[in-house]
């Protein structure tokens, strides 16, 4: 997915995420972005700080596709249906991707509150991760830290190298139980990686049903984005305010192949690599293994003063998947997630529902 009214977008490190949104945007920022401080020790006032802290994850399209049932020692997290993309993700593959982000940074903020989890899957027929709550001595570890930081970055990146302790760094936080990362640093690999970008990205373009989904999450200007606290904010992506009727009838039009695939080929080359994220089984508990994986990875590298941002197009467009995976030399696996990392400028924050609107 990826989109820009590219006439009036400019995401050049120096221009980035300077101008003020309004509508209430800021306050929302600064309301959203830090850990919850439960406020008191009641269990239940911890429960919700965690969830507050996993909302804090990425979802496709920031559809936030996931609920939260609380228990005395226990949090489920659930897939919420009404916010599946059935167009972009038909198997609701990014949906479990998204809920093991979600349950990545659980993991880790209930470690700094004195918690010790690890999601246990239940399939079927309604799908569900588990997380039992045992005690343990706090420890509040850099992902934690990390958290309320990370974002998905929509920018150039200033296209110099990572050390090789950095690299082993991300690769080490990008690997998990049956999930594989590739850190791909060498710029012929690079250049192809954009090959397979600029061939899926045109046909999603060209595809009506993909442009209208995307458009029903883009949120045009501050205003809708705090109303609704999900969705694709236009400032995120370095686009300028719009009222939403006008948004929403010029999206459309001004949607150009050429200018989006010349923006990420510009874009992959400013990058320091590449990561590509490969479950070694195709089904709904890979998935959420492979969104821990990237969410463990997208914090170590903003520990690291990292940035990250998706190029998922060619994991979604189904028959180039195919030949996606020939190149990355995998058989019998699915590549998840297409990641390109490096340093640059920090872009506004998109935002999150209250933590009621997820608690079932
Ligand atoms: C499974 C998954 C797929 C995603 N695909 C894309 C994508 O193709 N293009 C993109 O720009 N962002 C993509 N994102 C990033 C989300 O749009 C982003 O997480 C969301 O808007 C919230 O923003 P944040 O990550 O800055 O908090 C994806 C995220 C996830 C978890």
């Amino acid at each position: 997915m990826g989109w820009s009214i590219s006439d009036v977008h400019d995401t050049t490190p120096q221009n980035a995420g300077r101008s003020r949104v309004g509508g209430g945007y800021e306050a929302a920022v600064r309301r959203i972005w830090r850990h919850a401080e439960p406020g008191s020790p009641d269990a239940s006032a911890v429960l919700r700080a965690l969830v507050h802290d996993a909302t804090l994850a990425p979802s496709s399209h920031n559809t936030q596709c996931w609920r939260f049932r609380l228990e005395d020692s226990a949090i489920t997290l659930l897939p919420d249906a009404q916010r599946r993309c059935p167009v972009v993700d038909p198997d609701d593959h990014h949906l479990f991707v998204s809920l093991g982000c979600a349950a990545e940074s659980l993991v880790h903020s209930a470690l700094a509150h004195g918690w010790l989890c690890e999601p246990v899957f239940h399939g079927g027929a309604d799908p569900s991760l588990r997380l039992a709550l045992l005690p343990t001595v706090a420890l509040r570890t850099p992902l934690f830290e990390a958290i309320p930081h990370r974002q998905t970055t929509r920018a150039d990146f200033d296209a110099q190298p990572l050390s090789t302790e950095e690299l082993k760094l991300l690769e080490a936080a990008g690997s998990g139980p049956g999930v594989q990362v590739h850190l791909l640093t060498g710029r012929q690999a690079i250049e192809a990686v954009g090959e397979f970008v600029v061939e899926a990205n045109t046909a999603q373009l060209r595809n009506q049903a993909f442009v209208a989904e995307l458009r029903h999450w883009i949120r045009f200007n501050g205003r809708e984005a705090v109303r609704t606290g999900d969705g694709l904010f236009s400032a995120c992506t370095g686009n300028p305010g719009l009222p939403t009727w006008l948004g929403r009838a010029l999206f459309p039009l001004v949607l150009s192949e050429r200018k989006e695939n010349e923006r990420y080929t510009r874009q992959i080359r400013s990058s320091a690599g590449i990561a590509v994220f490969v479950s070694q089984r195709d089904d709904q508990r890979h998935w959420i293994e492979a969104g821990r994986a990237f969410q463990r990875f997208a914090l170590q590298a903003t520990a690291l003063g990292v940035r990250t941002s998706h190029l998922n197009q060619p994991v979604e467009v189904a028959p180039i998947r195919a030949g996606f995976a020939r190149f990355l030399g995998v058989a019998g696996g699915r590549p998840d997630l297409v990641i390109r990392f490096g340093r640059g400028p920090v872009m506004p924050r998109s935002l999150r529902r209250p933590v009621d609107a997820v608690l079932v």
